[in-house]
């Protein structure tokens, strides 16, 4: 799939010539440039162009074109696609992933090579991180955004793509229904189970998610997120207007969604 030439080591295929078929994406190499210059031109949201990348993406690991398990996953890579275009700043994003049907398993690594969480928020006045940790933690929690916030400009846009700060949270709510989710960020990593975060040390400029789905847990996909949302929303409701502090983000992380 590409694993050996990604790190300049002369064997096997190249990154993304590998045809990805039998339900895997080999490791693929996306222009993050040739997207944000797409949609400059054509006026397509950043969102709308990587909507068909993801559901191409989908469509190779399902056998699928529509259905919860279909949804779910495409809904899931759209999201962190569109981050890694959207606020990493880096030139390309790579992914590769693969579904175990008899493990009941998928498993999708995005990573770009940007400038990492923690820069994204300098805008944000309501935010404060001062290390990755924290930034990861605060990034995780529903309605908080590098971009989207009381008094910024994206605010007024009226379209569907402009960001709300929920693409994060509602894809780790996802992965936690039987998988988990691990976002690691320059310094820090963060892995998210049912019940359970655990801090990792990391090593890598950027920003590297994987996230890991358990088929069989993805029934009713809509009433799931009209729930997640709910709940999200109501914690964002809380938090609106008041200066989110990073360990409150943590805490948060930690207890409030357990039950989930
Ligand atoms: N790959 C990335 N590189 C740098 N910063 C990121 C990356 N992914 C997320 N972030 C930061 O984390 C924040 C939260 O991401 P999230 O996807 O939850 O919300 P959003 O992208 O702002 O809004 P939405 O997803 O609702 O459109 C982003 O606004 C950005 O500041
Ligand atoms: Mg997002």
């Amino acid at each position: 799939m590409g694993f050996f030439k990604i790190f300049d080591l002369d064997h096997g295929n190249d990154p993304g010539a590998a045809n990805g078929a039998n339900r895997y994406i080999p490791i693929t190499i996306l222009d993050a440039n040739a997207i944000r210059r797409e949609s400059a031109q054509t006026g397509d949201a950043i969102g709308q162009i990587v909507e068909e990348k993801s559901q191409q993406i989908t469509a190779v690991l399902t056998q699928e074109v529509d259905g919860d398990l279909h949804d779910t996953l495409a809904y899931a890579i759209r999201e962190i696609l569109r981050n890694a275009v959207e606020h990493s700043h880096s030139d390309c994003v790579r992914f590769c992933a693969q579904l175990y049907p008899r493990m009941d398993r998928v498993e999708v690594v995005i990573l770009d090579k940007g400038r990492g969480i923690l820069p994204s928020f300098a805008m944000n006045p309501f935010v404060d991180p001062s290390t990755d940790r924290e930034a990861i933690n605060i990034s995780l929690m529903p309605g908080v955004s590098g971009t989207a916030f009381k008094g910024s400009k994206i605010n007024t846009r009226t379209d569907d793509w402009k960001n709300s700060g929920y693409g994060l949270y509602m894809t780790n709510r996802i992965c936690r229904m039987g998988g988990d989710f691990f976002i690691g960020s320059n310094s820090a990593g963060v892995l998210l189970e049912d019940g359970k975060k655990i801090d990792y040390r990391f090593h890598h400029q950027g920003t590297l998610l994987r996230l890991t789905i358990k088929p069989s847990r993805v029934a009713n996909l809509k009433s799931r997120l009209l729930e997640f949302s709910e709940q999200g929303k109501a914690s964002a409701t809380r938090l609106r207007g008041t200066v989110l502090h990073p360990s409150t983000a943590s805490h948060m992380l930690t207890v409030d969604y357990q039950d989930s």
